[in-house]
């Protein structure tokens, strides 16, 4: 039988998946398939809340200062070419946004964007729909994307594998890699079924791998799928050492991966110990406005001090009135823990957040691999160095979102899609009896890399990481071989593959650099470090 054929499979329906799709989809030919393996609206994009940074205020800011803060906050490492692109672009990509129908919050006048501030950023810059931005982004792609009866959208569809061609292909202009993807392995979640698609262009925008960590901000969908794949396949992986932990979500038993956005400390917020004493102002002369990771530093610095679980995050100085109009998800959410945030502190801690390294790609998005392309959080452009400025991430999701979509139109006449692909074998496995091994494994990796990859390394912390990673990964693989494939099975076998490329690019980094902090080695060695840290696969 043959196989579905499409022009372009895009693996991921968040910010970066939904504006290409939206993009390639304007020519009514071109047949698109959209997976997710969950509901087509979750990822990180709906839970986005901060905003877009983008220079929109051009009469106070300027492209040349939102360069200089994200290369600031990159400590060195990020690419000016991908950041100049990235940037010199954001106006347009809001642009587009408001055309895609995104409502974003508007000043007292009803006229002007209102832009709040966040840690790095020199100006106000970021606009946002209250503090709920990805879903208004979320909401208004996805309707669009529906008007479009080119795009076959696959919900609760997971995809498991890359398929590549066997013939031997010039070398592409990213790399020396001589593979082309031709299409992928795809688990219908209703029925368990694997079946093969084929493509003439493949792109993975899915997401992050923030689940690798006990505490996480991230929903579910972050177990880093993408990176795992990619890296299966043939391509190279850059700078996984630096994972960004949010210094501020909700302390509570029961409030899984609550958010509490950044844009409070733009409006005033102060971080204050237990006892409410204040003491950003002992860490950085910029306070609870410095970037990510020299906050969340200090956070953890002073929890490990004092003793304590969390810190309090005192947003009490503004009037109920403005806490509400601004901040409406977060003080709903809040006050049904018992918190009232307009006159109680916020119990806040550091969790996992971003992930800045991922899939090489150029400024089009292109991999290692002919016509594989990775976009949004699982891509490594370049555009974040060793730590993410705020709301930069949904930039680069529409930016580079288009980029991409350019380029693969021009150049999607030049192939053919592949009818018939090597079926999906399961014939020498079985049903599992023994599922504990997945629970357990999947409970396990999230703890010690919590405990031993987190804000603070150490040496031997990244050994005894390293040797548990190692025997993970043997009884992972087996247990692969041997049993019918599942979602958890297939997403732990890519969280362990990431926990591996993690611990790996950590310990070749024997610096403190942004996101990757070790009390053996606490400063920066421009010298020896001042270059990404690029992982190759074997061959
Ligand atoms: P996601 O939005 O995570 O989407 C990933 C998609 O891939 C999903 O559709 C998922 O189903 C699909 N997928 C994954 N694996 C597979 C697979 N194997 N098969 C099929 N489908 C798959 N950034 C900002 O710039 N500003 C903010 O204000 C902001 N706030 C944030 C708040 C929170 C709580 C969080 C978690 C993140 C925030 N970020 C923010 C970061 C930003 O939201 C993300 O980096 C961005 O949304 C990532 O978009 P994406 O399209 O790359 O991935
Ligand atoms: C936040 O709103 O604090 C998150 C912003 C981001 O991750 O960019």
């Amino acid at each position: 039988m043959n196989t579905e054929c499409f022009d372009i499979i895009i693996v991921g329906a968040g910010a970066a998946g939904l504006s290409v799709a939206l993009d390639l989809a304007k020519e009514k030919s071109t047949r698109i398939a959209l997976i997710s393996k969950g509901p087509i609206h979750e990822g990180s994009t709906f839970y986005a809340q901060g905003g877009i940074a983008a220079v929109l205020d051009e009469a106070n800011d300027s492209i040349e200062s939102h360069i200089q803060d994200t290369i600031n906050a990159g400590a060195g490492l990020c690419h000016h070419d991908s950041v100049r692109f990235a940037i010199e672009n954001g106006k347009d990509a809001i642009e587009w946004a408001i055309d895609q129908g995104v409502e974003f919050s508007l000043e007292e006048n009803g006229k002007d964007y209102h832009l709040t501030r966040e840690g790095g950023h020199s100006f106000r810059r970021v606009i946002h729909a209250a503090d709920a931005t990805g879903k208004a982004i979320s909401q208004s792609l996805l309707q669009k994307i529906k008007q479009h009866t080119n795009i076959k959208i696959f919900e609760h569809h997971l995809a498991v594998d890359l398929i590549l061609s066997q013939q031997s292909l010039p070398t592409n202009t990213f790399s020396s890699a001589a593979k082309q993807c031709i299409g992928l392995y795809l688990l219908d979640k209703n029925n368990n079924q694997v079946t093969e698609i084929s493509a003439k262009f493949t792109i993975l925008a899915t997401g992050g791998a923030s689940k690798v960590y006990l505490y996480t901000s991230n929903p579910d969908s972050s177990t880093g799928d993408g990176i795992a794949m990619a890296w299966r396949a043939g391509c190279r992986v850059a700078n996984m050492e630096f994972n960004q932990f949010h210094p501020t979500c909700l302390y509570h038993p029961k409030a899984k991966s609550f958010l509490v956005t950044e844009a409070l400390r733009g409006e005033g917020a102060k971080l204050r110990l237990p006892d409410g004493t204040p003491f950003m102002y002992k860490f950085d002369e910029r306070e609870e406005l410095a970037p990510r990771d020299i906050v969340a530093q200090a956070i953890d610095y002073e929890m490990k001090r004092t003793g304590s679980d969390y810190v309090y995050l005192d947003i009490t100085h503004k009037s109920p009135e403005f806490i509400k109009d601004h901040f409406p998800t977060i003080y709903k959410q809040c006050l049904k823990f018992g918190i009232d945030i307009t006159k109680e502190f916020i119990p806040v801690v550091p969790a996992a957040h971003y992930t800045c390294g991922g899939i090489m790609t150029d400024l089009d998005g292109q991999t290692d691999i002919h016509n594989l392309y990775a976009i949004g959080e699982t891509a490594f452009t370049g555009l974040h160095g060793a730590n993410r400025m705020a709301s930069n991430s949904l930039l680069e999701c529409l930016v580079f979102g288009k980029a991409a979509a350019k380029k693969i139109s021009r150049d999607l006449p030049d192939y053919e899609c592949e009818p018939i692909l090597p079926p999906w074998d399961d014939s020498r496995v079985t049903g599992s009896e023994e599922c504990v091994m997945v629970t357990h494994n999947w409970d396990e990796l999230r703890r010690f890399m919590w405990s031993y990859v987190g804000i603070v390394r150490k040496n031997k912390r990244l050994l005894l990481a390293r040797h548990r990673v190692n025997l993970l990964k043997q009884e992972i693989d087996d247990y692969y071989r041997q049993y019918l494939i599942n979602t958890d099975l297939i997403e732990l076998r890519n969280l362990v593959t990431v926990a591996e490329l993690i611990i790996n690019s950590a310990m070749q980094r024997k610096e403190s650099r942004g996101l990757h902090y070790t009390l053996d080695y606490p400063y920066k060695d421009d010298k020896q470090f001042l270059k990404d840290t690029i992982l190759i696969p074997h061959p």
